[in-house]
């Protein structure tokens, strides 16, 4: 696709609304604000694919932290910041001194002396994440206002206990590219069965809020015992009141009968994340790791939730589009026939992470870049 017929989608007042801006949450953003972002996201993408070099913000230092293993993510941070020309750092948590009790705030305050970005992904303690990256975040703007330091330094949620802001819009852009306007479209969000571990509640969470805002008839299935938390539950109904629908089922069946996109995954059971919370309160390792075993044993009680052939043929046409953040438990959430007919699907679904990443930094990094990139654009066709 032609660079310069991609500025057309942008608006550079909507971007003014972004700049600066720290994503913590979809919800915390207007829908003009995240439209914005995936427009900026598809022109990026259209100029990697192009081959323009977008070394909007050279000598930077884009920082992330993870307190939990990832592949997609931690590449989709590095893949961005290289192409914007920042130098990308990525840290275990466990290796910082947040493990010997340093604050969020001052370790805000640390990193907003000299970092330029900072991702965060923090998503295996309910209650405690989305409220470090806050914590975070007002360290690092505290820092800077004291200091009458006016760089950017936006916080991305790479990924907490109630949300994963940069997976949703990455899928959303992904359903927007196979379907285009999700109106209407049925969404099949259900836990599947997995024996690897209690996986953090913030994908289907992020998906319930975030696909419900765009028309969409969003169905949520999972067994008893594996609800989602209420402040996302409350948002998805909200949400969905202003168009489509929203509702929660006990049957991977009924969610998958007729539906458009099915997004089949593992989470932990409620009881179990929240005996988790008290384990790891205490630093009790013997806890965590008994907890972590009753939360498998209980997941096997659930190993018919699968997405395989049968189920698939429950669906539009047979024909759903199947959906996943990856990794998957091939022969456990999904059967090693779904996923291969879909592996190319799930690959370029988990590519525009990068691209939502890489808007995210620029938008809130660079305060004239639609005119930035339109310089870059007509460099290039001369
Ligand atoms: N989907 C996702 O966030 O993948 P990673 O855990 O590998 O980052």
């Amino acid at each position: 696709m032609n660079p310069m017929s991609l500025l057309e989608a942008l608006d550079q007042s909507d971007l003014d609304a972004v700049y600066k801006r720290s994503l913590l949450t979809t919800q915390g953003w207007s829908d003009a604000d995240l439209a914005s972002i995936r427009s900026l996201a598809r022109t990026l993408a259209g100029f990697d694919r192009a081959g323009l070099s977008t070394s909007l913000c050279p000598s930077e230092l884009a920082w992330a932290v993870f307190f939990d293993q990832s592949t997609r993510t931690k590449s989709a941070w590095a893949g961005a910041a290289s192409r914007l020309g920042m130098q990308p750092v990525i840290v275990d948590g466990s290796s910082t001194q947040v493990s010997h009790g340093e604050t969020a705030v001052e370790t805000g305050a640390m990193l907003g002396m000299n970092a330029h970005a900072m991702g965060i992904r923090h998503d295996l303690i309910l209650g405690e994440g989305n409220t470090f990256i806050r914590d975070i975040t007002q360290g690092i703007d505290d820092y800077l206002a004291a200091t009458d330091d006016p760089r950017a330094v936006p916080v991305v949620n790479l990924q907490c206990d109630v949300d994963h802001p940069t997976q949703s819009m990455a899928d959303l852009m992904w359903l927007e590219e196979k379907f285009g306007d999700l109106a209407g479209k049925k969404i099949a969000v259900s836990w599947a069965y997995s024996p690897s571990y209690a996986k953090p509640l913030s994908v289907p969470q992020g998906l319930a809020t975030l696909l419900t805002r765009f028309g969409a008839d969003v169905t949520l299935a999972h067994p008893p015992g594996y609800q989602l938390i209420d402040e996302c539950m409350d948002a998805a109904h909200a949400n969905a009141a202003n168009g489509g629908s929203f509702r929660v089922v006990d049957d991977m069946d009924e969610a998958f009968a007729d539906a458009d996109i099915v997004y089949p995954k593992s989470w932990g059971a409620y009881d179990l994340m929240l005996e988790r919370v008290d384990a790891n309160a205490t630093g009790d390792t013997e806890g965590l790791a008994a907890v972590e075993q009753k939360a498998l044993a209980r997941n096997a009680e659930h190993t018919d939730w699968i997405c395989d052939e049968r189920r698939m043929g429950l669906t539009a046409a047979g024909e759903a589009l199947y959906m996943h953040c990856l990794p998957a438990d091939i022969g456990a959430e999904v059967s090693p026939g779904v996923m291969d007919k879909y592996k190319v699907d799930v690959a370029r679904e988990a590519n525009y992470k990068v691209y939502v990443v890489m808007a995210l930094l620029a938008a809130a990094k660079v305060p004239d870049i639609a005119a930035r990139l339109t310089e870059i654009a007509e460099e290039a066709s001369q």
